[in-house]
């Protein structure tokens, strides 16, 4: 079984959890490659929601692609439930996000949310998050003095790039990534993160960061994660 069959199994498994949610209640929905898995899924049974909350633009395509209705999140005062991936996932339910750009929106939704589903395969399970660069959105203008305050930290700080093509790469130097907010991420790697809770106050801490991509002090509740024999669900 490939990576892409796992997302859509645990995208699938993730419909039946929310089609539990009774019905006429407003979800809320992260970004990413299995998120994508889940909306599809989701697709056929969209009368049982009255509405969304999305975590980004290309989320919100999508959603509304399929007919879903996308509120805005400053109309909607709780969330049953919110469905999203993870980057790396901790025994605990602390989770490393923001690969796809989204971390900031994705922390607003979740906050909203009265239960984080996570999905994911297996792959991203890991005992101490740090493998995965850790995601920082920051403001452009403070990006030497973040880049210094992070690298105190001991991890190597880069500044994301926008992808760009074999054309560009010849005739320009390569861009920042923007992200939904107009804003700049650093990718910090070769951290060990035993304490997440207390990494994620402390750089939330640091002026110029918009959001660090830790999940921590507000982790999954319910994780679901795919391998080859099926998907588990675990209750964190
Ligand atoms: C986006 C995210 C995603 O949830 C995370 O990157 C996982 O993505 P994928 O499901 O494509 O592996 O945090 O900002």
């Amino acid at each position: 079984m490939n990576q892409d069959q796992l997302k859509q199994m645990v995208g699938e498994a993730a419909r039946d959890e929310v089609l539990k949610l009774p019905t006429g209640q407003i979800l809320g929905v992260g970004t990413g490659s299995t998120v994508n898995y889940f909306i599809d899924a989701l697709a056929g049974h969209k009368d049982h929601f009255a509405g969304t909350v999305s975590s980004s633009n290309a989320t919100t395509e999508r959603l509304l692609k399929h007919g879903f209705k996308v509120l805005d999140p400053n109309d909607v005062v709780s969330l049953p439930a919110y469905v999203d991936g993870a980057d790396e996932i901790d025994p605990a339910g602390h989770m490393m996000k923001g690969g796809g750009g989204a971390l900031t929106r994705e922390k607003i939704i979740a906050s909203m949310a009265k239960q984080f589903i996570c999905i994911c395969d297996s792959s991203k399970q890991v005992p101490v998050l740090g493998n995965f660069a850790l995601p920082v959105e920051i403001i452009p203008l403070a990006k030497g003095i973040v880049t210094r305050e992070l690298e105190k930290l001991g991890g190597k700080v880069s500044l994301r790039l926008a992808k760009t093509t074999r054309a560009d790469l010849n005739q320009t130097p390569s861009a920042a990534f923007v992200t939904d907010n107009g804003a700049w991420i650093l990718d910090v790697a070769g951290l060990q993160i035993t304490d997440p809770i207390t990494m994620e106050a402390q750089i939330d801490q640091i002026a110029g960061v918009i959001t660090v991509g830790l999940f921590a002090k507000e982790k999954a509740n319910i994780l679901l994660v795919s391998n080859a024999s099926g998907v588990d669900r675990i209750v964190l």
